[in-house]
């Protein structure tokens, strides 16, 4: 039985998960930074993954019912994130590998995202719709690789809700309140709906958002405009990467793959062409260690092998860079 333990870092999440070689998650331990007011600063987040790394480990080794003796490959995050974020989950690898003298993967996060879905919601061949604070990528299996088949151009989707939760007084994190906001809302205002090929973006949204306070209506209708522009971008695009690719599933993954209206909207467009949606249990949707367990086995199964001098961290690792020798 390989026992394999896994370190996320790219941003806001430490998680530190334990995974068998079937993908039963024995542990997984979510400690998400809060930033006390404004952004997510990177070192601010850093500094709290560092303080609380060793006590995340022991915690999940504790959820597992192991000690370290019984981990026999340790993975991380190697990339895309926040450099001083990955170098915390990079470093407490690299100690780990080092001081049991076991193998170390360092794991592509969004190819995470797919994998963890392919293991534990039944799809083999999906299109992954991964909408999170720090990313939005169309991402599916094409030609040997993973590939992105539609991005944002400029900030994460749930980047821009966080900083139009901020503009207009709904504190941090604030897509939950949004999502909330939005369901009382009545009028659809108009917004740039902005959709450039299969790219989209999104910070044009957020600021005539913010300017529709100005003018006086609602939040409850500025939140259900928001959801309902962005939602429909974030359809087409996975809608025509399907059609395109020809998949008939689709997976969702990130933060804001929790947002309900969202999971609509996308069912609906599976329903319409036949095809079905699958979505993670909550805790191995968002940003998880679990899933970075999961994909280090599945590399170190194919027969991937790193060493120390291979795990620097890679801030802008892309999805398509990933050589995928397990399929
Ligand atoms: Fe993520």
């Amino acid at each position: 039985m390989t026992i394999t333990i896994g370190i996320e870092g790219t941003a806001h999440t430490l998680g530190v998960g334990i995974t068998d070689e079937r993908c039963n998650v024995l542990a997984n331990v979510i400690e998400m930074y809060r930033p006390p007011e404004g952004g997510l600063h990177p070192r601010e987040a850093a500094n709290h993954h560092t303080d609380i790394v060793a006590s995340a480990i022991s915690k999940a080794l504790s959820e597992a019912k192991m000690s370290l003796n019984d981990i026999n490959v340790v993975a991380f995050s190697k990339g895309p994130g926040l450099g001083p974020c990955l170098r915390v989950a990079a470093t407490a690898a690299r100690a780990l590998s080092v001081r049991l003298n076991i193998p170390i993967m360092g794991v592509n996060h969004c190819v995470a995202h797919v994998e963890i879905g392919n293991a534990t919601t039944g799809c083999t061949d999906p299109v992954l719709l991964y909408a999170s604070g720090g990313n939005t990528q169309i991402i599916a299996f094409a030609n040997g690789k993973y590939r992105i088949f539609g991005e944002t151009l400029d900030i994460g989707i749930g980047n821009m809700l966080d900083k139009l939760g901020r503009e207009l007084g709904l504190g941090y994190y604030a897509g939950p309140t949004i999502e909330k906001l939005a369901r009382d809302g009545t009028k659809l205002l108009d917004l740039p709906y902005s959709v450039k090929g299969m790219d989209m973006a999104f910070s044009g949204i957020m600021t005539a958002a913010v300017s529709l306070k100005k003018k006086g209506h609602t939040l409850e209708d500025i939140a259900y405009s928001v959801q309902e522009t962005c939602f429909a971008m974030l359809a087409e695009v996975t809608e025509r990467a399907m059609a395109h690719i020809g998949k008939h599933e689709v997976l969702m993954g990130g933060g804001v793959a929790q947002n309900s209206r969202l999971r609509g909207t996308i069912s609906k467009m599976a329903e319409d062409r036949d095809a079905e949606m699958f979505v993670p249990q909550p805790r191995l949707c968002i940003d998880n260690g679990a899933m970075i367990a999961w994909l280090g086995h599945v590399m170190y199964d194919s027969g991937v092998r790193m060493t120390i001098d291979d795990t620097k961290v890679d801030q802008r690792f892309r999805t398509d860079e990933v050589d995928v020798t397990w399929r």
